[in-house]
Protein backbone atom coordinates (compact mmCIF):
# COMPACT_ATOMS: atom_id res chain seq x y z
CA UNK A 1 0.00 0.00 0.00
CA UNK A 2 1.29 3.24 -1.02
CA UNK A 3 0.97 5.89 1.94
CA UNK A 4 -0.12 9.65 0.76
CA UNK A 5 1.25 12.48 2.59
CA UNK A 6 -1.11 14.35 4.76
CA UNK A 7 -2.90 17.14 3.11
CA UNK A 8 -0.61 20.08 3.05
CA UNK A 9 2.39 18.28 3.68
CA UNK A 10 5.46 19.83 1.34
CA UNK A 11 6.54 17.62 -1.25
CA UNK A 12 8.99 14.78 -0.71
CA UNK A 13 12.32 16.58 -1.82
CA UNK A 14 15.97 16.41 -1.08
CA UNK A 15 17.31 19.26 1.47
CA UNK A 16 15.26 21.73 3.93
CA UNK A 17 11.44 22.68 2.94
CA UNK A 18 11.57 25.97 1.13
CA UNK A 19 11.00 28.98 2.81
CA UNK A 20 8.04 30.72 2.20
CA UNK A 21 6.97 34.31 3.62
CA UNK A 22 3.39 34.00 4.58
CA UNK A 23 3.33 37.62 6.16
CA UNK A 24 0.10 39.85 4.67
CA UNK A 25 -0.95 43.30 5.52
CA UNK A 26 -4.33 44.70 5.59
CA UNK A 27 -4.38 48.43 5.79
CA UNK A 28 -1.09 48.66 8.11
CA UNK A 29 -2.03 45.84 10.42
CA UNK A 30 0.32 42.77 9.54
CA UNK A 31 -1.03 39.25 9.94
CA UNK A 32 2.17 36.45 9.89
CA UNK A 33 -0.17 34.56 7.26
CA UNK A 34 -3.22 34.90 5.17
CA UNK A 35 -5.90 32.76 6.65
CA UNK A 36 -8.49 33.76 9.01
CA UNK A 37 -11.81 32.20 10.22
CA UNK A 38 -15.34 33.52 8.92
CA UNK A 39 -17.34 35.38 10.97
CA UNK A 40 -20.53 33.01 13.00
CA UNK A 41 -18.45 29.55 11.74
CA UNK A 42 -16.17 29.57 15.06
CA UNK A 43 -18.01 31.85 17.54
CA UNK A 44 -15.13 33.79 19.17
CA UNK A 45 -12.87 31.11 19.04
CA UNK A 46 -13.00 29.00 22.09
CA UNK A 47 -14.41 25.70 20.45
CA UNK A 48 -11.77 25.73 17.76
CA UNK A 49 -9.04 25.93 20.74
CA UNK A 50 -9.54 22.01 21.77
CA UNK A 51 -8.44 21.44 18.27
CA UNK A 52 -5.27 23.44 17.30
CA UNK A 53 -3.47 27.00 18.69
CA UNK A 54 -5.95 29.62 17.42
CA UNK A 55 -2.74 32.13 17.27
CA UNK A 56 -1.47 30.09 14.37
CA UNK A 57 -3.88 31.07 11.97
CA UNK A 58 -3.60 35.16 10.55
CA UNK A 59 -7.30 36.16 12.29
CA UNK A 60 -9.72 35.23 14.00
CA UNK A 61 -13.11 36.52 13.04
CA UNK A 62 -15.68 36.72 15.80
CA UNK A 63 -19.13 35.98 15.19
CA UNK A 64 -21.36 39.38 14.69
CA UNK A 65 -21.50 40.93 18.10
CA UNK A 66 -25.03 43.14 18.94
CA UNK A 67 -25.38 45.35 21.57
CA UNK A 68 -27.34 43.01 23.17
CA UNK A 69 -28.13 39.53 23.95
CA UNK A 70 -29.94 37.76 21.38
CA UNK A 71 -31.22 34.23 21.01
CA UNK A 72 -31.73 34.50 17.24
CA UNK A 73 -34.32 32.96 14.60
CA UNK A 74 -36.45 29.93 15.71
CA UNK A 75 -35.15 25.92 14.47
CA UNK A 76 -34.99 24.49 12.09
CA UNK A 77 -32.50 26.87 11.02
CA UNK A 78 -30.42 24.62 8.86
CA UNK A 79 -29.81 22.90 6.01
CA UNK A 80 -27.74 21.29 3.88
CA UNK A 81 -27.66 22.26 0.25
CA UNK A 82 -26.13 20.63 -3.23
CA UNK A 83 -21.96 21.79 -2.21
CA UNK A 84 -23.44 24.03 0.68
CA UNK A 85 -25.58 24.99 3.30
CA UNK A 86 -28.03 27.46 4.13
CA UNK A 87 -28.56 29.05 7.67
CA UNK A 88 -31.31 31.64 9.45
CA UNK A 89 -28.99 31.52 12.48
CA UNK A 90 -30.20 35.13 12.85
CA UNK A 91 -27.15 36.42 14.60
CA UNK A 92 -27.77 34.17 18.00
CA UNK A 93 -24.87 35.86 20.50
CA UNK A 94 -24.44 37.20 24.17
CA UNK A 95 -24.54 40.74 23.13
CA UNK A 96 -21.27 43.51 23.37
CA UNK A 97 -20.93 43.14 27.31
CA UNK A 98 -20.36 39.21 27.44
CA UNK A 99 -18.21 39.76 24.95
CA UNK A 100 -15.99 42.41 26.51
CA UNK A 101 -16.11 40.99 29.65
CA UNK A 102 -15.19 36.86 28.38
CA UNK A 103 -14.14 36.36 24.87
CA UNK A 104 -11.81 39.26 24.13
CA UNK A 105 -9.86 38.36 27.34
CA UNK A 106 -9.82 34.91 26.25
CA UNK A 107 -8.80 35.59 22.74
CA UNK A 108 -5.77 37.90 23.78
CA UNK A 109 -4.97 35.77 26.20
CA UNK A 110 -4.35 33.06 23.75
CA UNK A 111 -2.30 35.67 21.66
CA UNK A 112 -5.20 35.39 18.78
CA UNK A 113 -5.18 38.35 15.93
CA UNK A 114 -9.09 39.15 17.03
CA UNK A 115 -10.89 40.56 14.11
CA UNK A 116 -14.39 41.71 15.85
CA UNK A 117 -17.55 41.75 13.74
CA UNK A 118 -20.05 43.73 14.55
CA UNK A 119 -23.65 44.06 13.39
CA UNK A 120 -26.38 46.22 14.20
CA UNK A 121 -30.40 47.37 13.33
CA UNK A 122 -29.75 51.34 13.54
CA UNK A 123 -26.67 53.41 12.60
CA UNK A 124 -26.50 54.52 16.23
CA UNK A 125 -26.33 50.73 17.29
CA UNK A 126 -22.89 50.15 14.76
CA UNK A 127 -21.61 53.46 16.40
CA UNK A 128 -21.72 52.46 19.94
CA UNK A 129 -20.18 48.97 19.48
CA UNK A 130 -17.43 50.38 17.37
CA UNK A 131 -17.05 52.95 20.91
CA UNK A 132 -17.18 50.42 23.24
CA UNK A 133 -14.32 48.57 21.42
CA UNK A 134 -12.03 51.62 22.42
CA UNK A 135 -9.31 50.82 24.79
CA UNK A 136 -9.14 47.33 23.37
CA UNK A 137 -5.48 46.92 22.50
CA UNK A 138 -6.44 43.02 21.69
CA UNK A 139 -8.67 44.19 18.34
CA UNK A 140 -6.64 44.21 15.61
CA UNK A 141 -9.60 45.05 13.02
CA UNK A 142 -12.92 45.38 13.06
CA UNK A 143 -15.30 43.93 10.62
CA UNK A 144 -18.63 45.90 10.09
CA UNK A 145 -21.29 42.86 9.13
CA UNK A 146 -24.05 45.30 6.97
CA UNK A 147 -26.23 42.41 5.57
CA UNK A 148 -28.55 43.22 8.23
CA UNK A 149 -32.15 44.82 8.11
CA UNK A 150 -32.09 49.01 8.93
CA UNK A 151 -35.25 48.93 11.22
CA UNK A 152 -35.37 52.64 10.24
CA UNK A 153 -36.27 52.29 6.78
CA UNK A 154 -38.25 49.56 6.26
CA UNK A 155 -35.76 46.49 6.70
CA UNK A 156 -33.69 47.49 3.98
CA UNK A 157 -30.68 45.86 3.84
CA UNK A 158 -27.79 48.15 4.70
CA UNK A 159 -25.39 46.50 1.78
CA UNK A 160 -27.94 46.66 -0.54
CA UNK A 161 -27.45 50.49 -0.94
CA UNK A 162 -24.58 52.40 -1.48
CA UNK A 163 -25.81 55.11 0.70
CA UNK A 164 -26.87 52.97 3.49
CA UNK A 165 -23.75 51.03 3.73
CA UNK A 166 -21.36 54.67 3.60
CA UNK A 167 -23.54 55.99 6.12
CA UNK A 168 -22.85 52.96 8.78
CA UNK A 169 -19.16 52.60 7.73
CA UNK A 170 -18.60 56.72 8.60
CA UNK A 171 -20.19 56.49 11.91
CA UNK A 172 -18.08 53.41 12.79
CA UNK A 173 -15.17 54.97 11.66
CA UNK A 174 -15.98 58.39 13.46
CA UNK A 175 -16.39 56.17 16.76
CA UNK A 176 -14.06 53.45 16.19
CA UNK A 177 -10.22 53.04 18.64
CA UNK A 178 -8.29 55.09 16.10
CA UNK A 179 -5.63 53.02 14.89
CA UNK A 180 -8.08 49.74 14.35
CA UNK A 181 -8.85 49.98 10.43
CA UNK A 182 -12.60 49.37 9.28
CA UNK A 183 -13.08 46.32 7.54
CA UNK A 184 -16.61 46.65 5.11
CA UNK A 185 -18.57 42.96 4.56
CA UNK A 186 -20.22 43.22 1.77
CA UNK A 187 -23.49 41.25 0.41
CA UNK A 188 -23.11 39.61 -2.50
CA UNK A 189 -27.28 40.15 -3.35
CA UNK A 190 -26.57 43.77 -5.20
CA UNK A 191 -26.69 44.81 -9.32
CA UNK A 192 -23.44 46.59 -8.86
CA UNK A 193 -21.00 45.39 -6.01
CA UNK A 194 -18.13 47.81 -6.93
CA UNK A 195 -20.87 50.97 -6.45
CA UNK A 196 -21.38 49.68 -3.15
CA UNK A 197 -17.79 49.14 -2.79
CA UNK A 198 -16.54 52.68 -3.55
CA UNK A 199 -19.29 54.09 -1.33
CA UNK A 200 -18.02 51.88 1.51
CA UNK A 201 -13.55 53.33 0.92
CA UNK A 202 -15.25 56.75 0.60
CA UNK A 203 -16.93 56.68 3.87
CA UNK A 204 -13.47 55.04 5.41
CA UNK A 205 -13.42 51.64 5.20
CA UNK A 206 -9.94 50.81 5.33
CA UNK A 207 -10.77 47.11 3.39
CA UNK A 208 -13.34 44.96 2.84
CA UNK A 209 -14.37 41.93 3.19
CA UNK A 210 -16.08 39.76 0.99
CA UNK A 211 -18.98 38.09 0.11
CA UNK A 212 -21.43 37.19 3.01
CA UNK A 213 -24.04 34.73 1.98
CA UNK A 214 -26.57 34.63 -0.94
CA UNK A 215 -30.50 35.16 0.16
CA UNK A 216 -31.56 31.61 -0.53
CA UNK A 217 -34.62 29.02 0.39
CA UNK A 218 -35.51 25.23 -0.10
CA UNK A 219 -39.15 24.00 0.20
CA UNK A 220 -39.56 20.49 1.61
CA UNK A 221 -41.11 18.42 -0.93
CA UNK A 222 -42.04 15.86 2.14
CA UNK A 223 -44.09 18.63 4.05
CA UNK A 224 -44.95 20.51 1.26
CA UNK A 225 -43.37 23.85 3.25
CA UNK A 226 -40.31 25.74 3.52
CA UNK A 227 -37.74 23.66 5.26
CA UNK A 228 -36.24 26.83 7.53
CA UNK A 229 -38.59 28.30 9.99
CA UNK A 230 -37.38 31.52 8.89
CA UNK A 231 -38.40 30.60 5.46
CA UNK A 232 -35.25 32.07 3.25
CA UNK A 233 -31.57 31.82 4.55
CA UNK A 234 -28.09 32.74 4.05
CA UNK A 235 -26.22 30.13 1.38
CA UNK A 236 -22.68 29.09 1.70
CA UNK A 237 -20.39 26.44 0.90
CA UNK A 238 -18.55 25.74 -2.46
CA UNK A 239 -21.62 26.54 -4.43
CA UNK A 240 -20.88 30.32 -4.05
CA UNK A 241 -17.51 29.76 -4.56
CA UNK A 242 -17.25 31.33 -8.02
CA UNK A 243 -19.85 33.96 -7.18
CA UNK A 244 -17.32 35.13 -4.29
CA UNK A 245 -14.29 35.31 -6.33
CA UNK A 246 -16.28 37.11 -8.87
CA UNK A 247 -16.77 39.78 -6.88
CA UNK A 248 -13.42 40.00 -5.05
CA UNK A 249 -12.08 40.24 -8.93
CA UNK A 250 -14.60 43.30 -9.95
CA UNK A 251 -13.73 45.05 -6.88
CA UNK A 252 -10.32 44.66 -6.90
CA UNK A 253 -9.94 45.57 -10.63
CA UNK A 254 -11.78 49.05 -9.60
CA UNK A 255 -9.61 49.60 -6.45
CA UNK A 256 -6.66 47.69 -6.52
CA UNK A 257 -5.13 49.84 -3.78
CA UNK A 258 -7.84 48.68 -1.33
CA UNK A 259 -6.73 45.22 0.85
CA UNK A 260 -9.60 42.08 0.32
CA UNK A 261 -10.69 39.62 2.86
CA UNK A 262 -12.01 37.11 0.61
CA UNK A 263 -14.64 33.92 1.44
CA UNK A 264 -17.22 31.81 0.10
CA UNK A 265 -16.94 28.25 -0.05
CA UNK A 266 -13.06 28.07 0.60
CA UNK A 267 -12.26 23.99 1.39
CA UNK A 268 -8.45 24.03 0.25
CA UNK A 269 -5.36 25.58 0.64
CA UNK A 270 -5.92 25.78 -3.26
CA UNK A 271 -9.11 27.78 -2.91
CA UNK A 272 -7.41 30.09 -1.22
CA UNK A 273 -5.09 30.49 -3.62
CA UNK A 274 -7.72 30.92 -6.29
CA UNK A 275 -9.30 34.11 -4.09
CA UNK A 276 -5.32 35.82 -3.80
CA UNK A 277 -5.06 36.02 -7.37
CA UNK A 278 -8.51 36.84 -7.64
CA UNK A 279 -6.93 39.65 -5.39
CA UNK A 280 -7.65 39.11 -1.74
CA UNK A 281 -4.65 39.89 0.65
CA UNK A 282 -6.19 37.44 2.99
CA UNK A 283 -8.63 34.53 3.35
CA UNK A 284 -11.62 33.64 5.92
CA UNK A 285 -12.68 30.24 6.48
CA UNK A 286 -15.88 29.62 7.39
CA UNK A 287 -18.76 26.44 6.57
CA UNK A 288 -15.57 23.92 5.94
CA UNK A 289 -14.92 24.27 9.85
CA UNK A 290 -18.53 23.21 10.24
CA UNK A 291 -17.61 19.45 8.42
CA UNK A 292 -13.89 20.19 9.86
CA UNK A 293 -12.72 22.25 12.96
CA UNK A 294 -9.56 22.34 11.91
CA UNK A 295 -9.61 23.03 8.30
CA UNK A 296 -8.15 27.01 8.39
CA UNK A 297 -5.39 25.57 10.03
CA UNK A 298 -5.07 22.51 6.94
CA UNK A 299 -5.82 25.20 4.60
CA UNK A 300 -3.09 27.24 5.28
CA UNK A 301 -0.71 24.44 5.22
CA UNK A 302 -2.35 23.49 1.84
CA UNK A 303 -1.36 27.29 0.72
CA UNK A 304 2.27 26.71 1.61
CA UNK A 305 2.87 23.88 -0.22
CA UNK A 306 0.67 25.43 -3.25
CA UNK A 307 3.16 28.52 -3.24
CA UNK A 308 6.32 25.74 -3.15
CA UNK A 309 5.43 23.57 -5.88
CA UNK A 310 4.71 26.97 -7.73
CA UNK A 311 8.08 28.42 -6.70
CA UNK A 312 6.58 31.43 -4.97
CA UNK A 313 8.40 32.38 -1.84
CA UNK A 314 6.34 35.47 -1.23
CA UNK A 315 2.69 35.53 -0.60
CA UNK A 316 2.43 38.95 -1.73
CA UNK A 317 3.66 38.37 -5.17
CA UNK A 318 0.61 36.36 -5.75
CA UNK A 319 -2.20 39.03 -4.45
CA UNK A 320 -4.30 39.90 -7.50
CA UNK A 321 -1.78 37.79 -9.61
CA UNK A 322 -4.39 36.90 -12.21
CA UNK A 323 -5.22 40.19 -13.55
CA UNK A 324 -1.39 40.44 -14.77
CA UNK A 325 -1.32 39.43 -18.55
CA UNK A 326 -1.15 35.86 -19.07
CA UNK A 327 2.39 34.30 -18.52
CA UNK A 328 4.45 33.00 -21.54
CA UNK A 329 2.72 29.30 -22.75
CA UNK A 330 6.13 27.78 -21.78
CA UNK A 331 5.04 27.99 -17.87
CA UNK A 332 1.28 28.05 -18.23
CA UNK A 333 1.18 24.36 -20.73
CA UNK A 334 -0.49 24.23 -23.69
CA UNK A 335 -3.99 26.23 -24.28
CA UNK A 336 -6.92 24.40 -23.51
CA UNK A 337 -9.41 23.42 -26.48
CA UNK A 338 -11.70 26.90 -27.39
CA UNK A 339 -10.03 28.68 -24.77
CA UNK A 340 -9.31 31.35 -27.55
CA UNK A 341 -13.16 32.19 -28.56
CA UNK A 342 -14.36 31.99 -25.02
CA UNK A 343 -17.13 34.86 -24.79
CA UNK A 344 -15.27 36.71 -21.37
CA UNK A 345 -19.05 37.49 -20.36
CA UNK A 346 -19.88 33.79 -20.18
CA UNK A 347 -22.99 34.18 -21.94
C1 LIG B 1 -23.82 29.45 10.30
C2 LIG B 1 -23.28 30.73 9.75
C3 LIG B 1 -23.32 31.88 10.52
C4 LIG B 1 -22.81 33.08 10.00
N1 LIG B 1 -22.83 34.21 10.79
C5 LIG B 1 -22.28 35.36 10.32
C6 LIG B 1 -22.19 36.51 11.16
O1 LIG B 1 -22.56 36.50 12.33
N2 LIG B 1 -21.68 37.64 10.62
C7 LIG B 1 -21.21 37.70 9.33
O2 LIG B 1 -20.73 38.76 8.90
N3 LIG B 1 -21.25 36.61 8.53
C8 LIG B 1 -21.76 35.45 9.00
N4 LIG B 1 -21.78 34.34 8.20
C9 LIG B 1 -21.22 34.42 6.84
C10 LIG B 1 -19.77 33.91 6.78
O3 LIG B 1 -18.92 34.68 7.60
C11 LIG B 1 -19.23 33.92 5.34
O4 LIG B 1 -19.22 35.24 4.87
C12 LIG B 1 -20.05 33.09 4.38
O5 LIG B 1 -20.58 31.95 5.01
C13 LIG B 1 -19.25 32.64 3.16
O6 LIG B 1 -18.12 31.87 3.55
P1 LIG B 1 -18.15 30.25 3.63
O7 LIG B 1 -18.80 29.76 2.37
O8 LIG B 1 -16.73 29.82 3.78
O9 LIG B 1 -18.97 29.91 4.83
C14 LIG B 1 -22.27 33.13 8.69
C15 LIG B 1 -22.24 31.95 7.93
C16 LIG B 1 -22.72 30.76 8.43
C17 LIG B 1 -22.64 29.53 7.59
Amino acid sequence: MTLLPAAGTPPAAAGPIPEVDLATTLAGVEFPNPVFTASGCAAAGQELGQFFDVAELGGLVTKSILLEPRAGRPTPRMAETPSGMLNSIGLQGPGIGAFLDRDLPWLASRGARAVVSIAGARVEDYAELAGRLRGQPAVALLEVNISCPNVEDRGAVFACDPTAAAAVVAAVRCAAPPGVPVFAKLSPDVTDIVAVARACVEAGAGGLSMINTLLGMAVDTTTLRPVLAGVTGGLSGPAIRPVAVRCVWQVHAALPEVPILGMGGIRTGLDALEFLLAGASAVSVGTAIFGDPSAPVRVLAELRTALVERGISRLADVVGLAHRPPAPPHLTGPEPPGAADADPEGT
